[in-house]
């Protein structure tokens, strides 16, 4: 359903990615995996349209859209997952959730149904964002996405700066989504065995190319390689 072919992009005359081309099928979960300073970000953010400067083709549902705006990339079921996750501090769980609800103003999820999809934050709800863990505040991002009932979601390494029992129940959490909602999902990560644990797919860029690409039992069977490569 999202085919991204010879995808290139800059910064400004820094030139970060080179022919990124990969494929996410409907329902699939796919990941990739990078250092850091891979091109992980860069690539969500130019499929997005966040990035000012590409060139190649990202197809959407059979339509191109790179070059739209990212709201618009939005409202056509794609949602985002920030690396930082850029809570509100000062709004409550409730409203940080529903800011997410302009991504598909019609057909957006109640707030209730986000929180039936992630239960730990239904005791949170009345909580300032800012005073969640790292771990509710990522599945506070990933609500905000999910309200405006995506078909893919972007997320840039969610296990980032957890500690390794929130990484796990984080895993549950994203493990759930791709399982009982059919949400399909690209999931950039470092961290390779929680990556390869919650996808089919795995491809692995390196110095803003793609270097590798399999199923995550072939990319398991390889896992020297791609540790020399991740710089684990
Ligand atoms: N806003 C930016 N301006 C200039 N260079 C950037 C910017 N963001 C990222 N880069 C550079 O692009 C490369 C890829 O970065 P990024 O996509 O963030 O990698 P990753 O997410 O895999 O860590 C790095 O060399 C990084 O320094
Ligand atoms: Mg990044």
């Amino acid at each position: 359903m999202m085919k991204v072919s010879g995808l290139d992009a800059f910064y400004g005359s820094s030139h970060v990615l080179f022919d990124v081309s990969l494929e996410i099928g409907d329902g699939e979960s796919v990941a990739l995996l990078g250092r850091n300073g891979a091109g992980k970000s860069t690539t969500l953010k130019s499929i997005m349209g966040l990035v000012g400067s590409t060139s190649g083709t990202v197809e959407w549902r059979g339509s191109g859209i790179r070059g739209l705006r990212p709201s618009v990339i939005a409202r056509r079921g794609v949602a985002y997952v920030p690396e930082d996750r850029r809570i509100f501090p000062d709004l409550t769980v409730e409203q940080n959730l529903r800011m997410g609800r302009s991504a598909n103003p019609k057909g957006a999820l109640a707030v209730e149904e986000v929180l039936e999809m992630l239960p730990l934050l239904a005791p949170l709800v009345d909580r300032p964002g800012g005073v969640l863990s790292g771990g509710e505040q990522q599945a506070l991002a990933i609500g905000r996405a999910l309200i405006g009932r995506p078909a893919l979601v972007l997320l840039d390494e969610p296990s980032e700066g957890l500690a390794p029992l929130i990484v796990e129940s984080l895993g549950q959490v994203i493990n759930d989504l791709r399982t009982q909602q059919g949400i399909s999902m690209l999931l950039c990560e470092q961290n390779r065995d929680f990556a390869l644990a919650l996808t089919d797919r795995a491809y692995v860029l390196d110095g803003g190319r793609i270097v590798y690409s399999g199923t995550t039992a072939e990319i398991r069977a390889q896992s020297g390689d791609i540790d020399r490569l991740l710089g684990v």
